[in-house]
């Protein structure tokens, strides 16, 4: 907005300068105008952020319905406000497909994120003071686990597993031992960086013997676990899944709750958790979105999550034979959606992230274990639920490496690779996976058809 004319009268606002005629439409155009440039931009551009996906045209009409505009607190039948009939009746249909979809039991779809979602689990079962088992943000933990993250706002403890840099997961032996010796009450499992399933299976006799309830936060996996490609944490003794739905699971930007117990207390206090814990209001238009991305995702959802964990695997593959440090190589890169490059020799995380996204091929810098400093890392994550759900296939995740290739090793220039990306971007700007399938994936939907005045 540093373009708009400022204004020193004296009036409009709250007591502030009233805006010069046009001004405030200018604004409004100008907002359109640079959401159209985003969205041209990434049609052109090899998205590769592991925690970001597309949604289907479905999903997205009904983000721009009245649901909107509404309150619906409380549970379905239950709620403070009148006029809820068929926000129930979706909300009942996007539970019971949720439940469908995860073969659980209990299923929640009121947090509006991930994190939202975590810190309801948090506030249902532990209090301020108790200990609870987690990874390091170093090892690929997200900051939800953090002292200024969601732990830190319900107050508990970090208790922190041991770590196998070369296998990429928690390390097992050295996990039980910890959690004997200091039997946190809560044992969360997840990452945002997830190339591995998690050891939950072969940690969870020893949080039977203390005790401790198993969290799974699937934020990064959900299309997969949904997909039946990456672990099941419901079927490995975890009482509750909690997650994001978009991204492995791609619906709207929202979060859910998940869980498998006979235990009506666990259910209940992960419900009041949910709401009136942390919403209020639950966003009935992307619970909407949700319902049908669930739809979609028990159709289309198995053959996406397997395409989606071969491309990762050949782009990590791919990679790995032009000299790039792909981690995990002795064990096939990864069985998720995300692979993890050190880029040290190619100038560190930070760089190599700015320069390919100047070339078009947009990543994330991301800490490394082993890593010196938590503000240089070195390396990049790459995730592959975006090029896959435009319809790239290992074909195109070799072109990828080899755009990789020339602009950090060959010395091949910006503009170049930027022109190589967006020619291969071409043919997969629509979206597959989804009903109404060949929809532009990149569209922006202009519902005024004038610009305002
Ligand atoms: C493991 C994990 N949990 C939670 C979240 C938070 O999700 P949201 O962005 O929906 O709040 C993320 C985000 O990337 C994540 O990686």
């Amino acid at each position: 907005m540093s373009n708009l004319p400022s204004d020193s009268s004296g009036k409009g606002g709250v007591g502030g300068p009233a805006p010069a005629a046009g001004e405030m439409a200018r604004a409004v155009a100008q907002v359109r105008e640079l959401v159209r440039v985003h969205s041209a931009r990434f049609e052109r551009s090899i998205p590769l952020i592991a925690s970001e996906n597309l949604l289907s045209p479905y999903a997205k009409e009904l983000l721009i319905s009245d649901f909107h505009s509404r309150y619906a607190e409380g549970l379905p039948g239950e709620r403070y406000y009148e006029g809820n009939e068929q926000v129930d009746q979706v909300e009942n249909l996007c539970l019971d497909l949720a439940r469908r979809l995860f073969r659980c039991s209990f299923a929640d779809v009121r947090p509006i994120s991930g994190t939202v979602a975590n810190l309801a689990v948090l506030k249902a079962l532990a209090e301020p003071g108790d200990l609870v088992g987690t990874s390091r943000l170093a090892d690929g933990a997200h900051i939800s686990s953090a002292a200024f993250g969601a732990f830190g706002l319900r107050g508990v403890k970090p208790v922190y597993y041991a770590w196998d840099p070369e296998r990429m997961t928690i390390d097992v032996g050295r996990t039980k031992e910890i959690l004997r010796a200091v039997r946190p009450k809560l044992c969360l499992f997840g990452l945002s960086l997830f190339l591995f399933p998690m050891p939950i299976d072969e940690l969870r006799p020893t949080l039977e013997d203390i005790g401790a309830r198993g969290w799974f936060d699937g934020a990064h996996v959900l299309g997969l676990i949904a997909g039946g490609q990456f672990q099941d944490p419901l079927r490995e003794g975890c009482v509750v899944v909690s997650g994001s739905t978009h991204k492995t699971l791609p619906g709207p930007q929202h979060g859910i709750l998940l869980g498998e117990t006979n235990d009506p207390e666990v259910t209940k206090k992960l419900q009041s958790g949910a709401f009136p814990g942390v919403t209020s209001n639950h966003h009935l238009n992307e619970m909407a979105a949700l319902a049908v991305s669930l739809a979609e995702q028990i159709e289309f959802g198995r053959d996406y999550a397997a395409k989606t964990i071969a491309n990762a695997q050949a782009l990590g593959a791919a990679l790995h034979e032009r000299g790039f440090d792909v981690l995990a190589a002795d064990l096939g890169f990864t069985r998720s959606h995300t692979i993890a490059v050190r880029v040290e020799k190619e100038g560190g995380g930070e760089s190599a992230a700015r320069r390919l996204a100047d070339a078009g091929i947009i990543t994330n810098k991301n800490l490394l274990p082993g890593d010196k400093s938590p503000k240089h890392p070195g390396g990049v994550r790459l995730g592959t639920p975006e090029v896959t759900r435009v319809g790239m296939g290992p074909r195109e995740m070799v072109r990828i490496a080899e755009l990789f290739d020339g602009l950090l090793h060959r010395g091949r220039s910006t503009e170049d690779i930027a022109r190589e990306a967006a020619e291969l971007k071409h043919d997969f700007t629509t979206l597959r996976y989804c009903f109404g399938a060949g929809e532009a994936a990149y569209r922006y939907y202009d519902l005024v058809g004038r610009e305002p005045s």
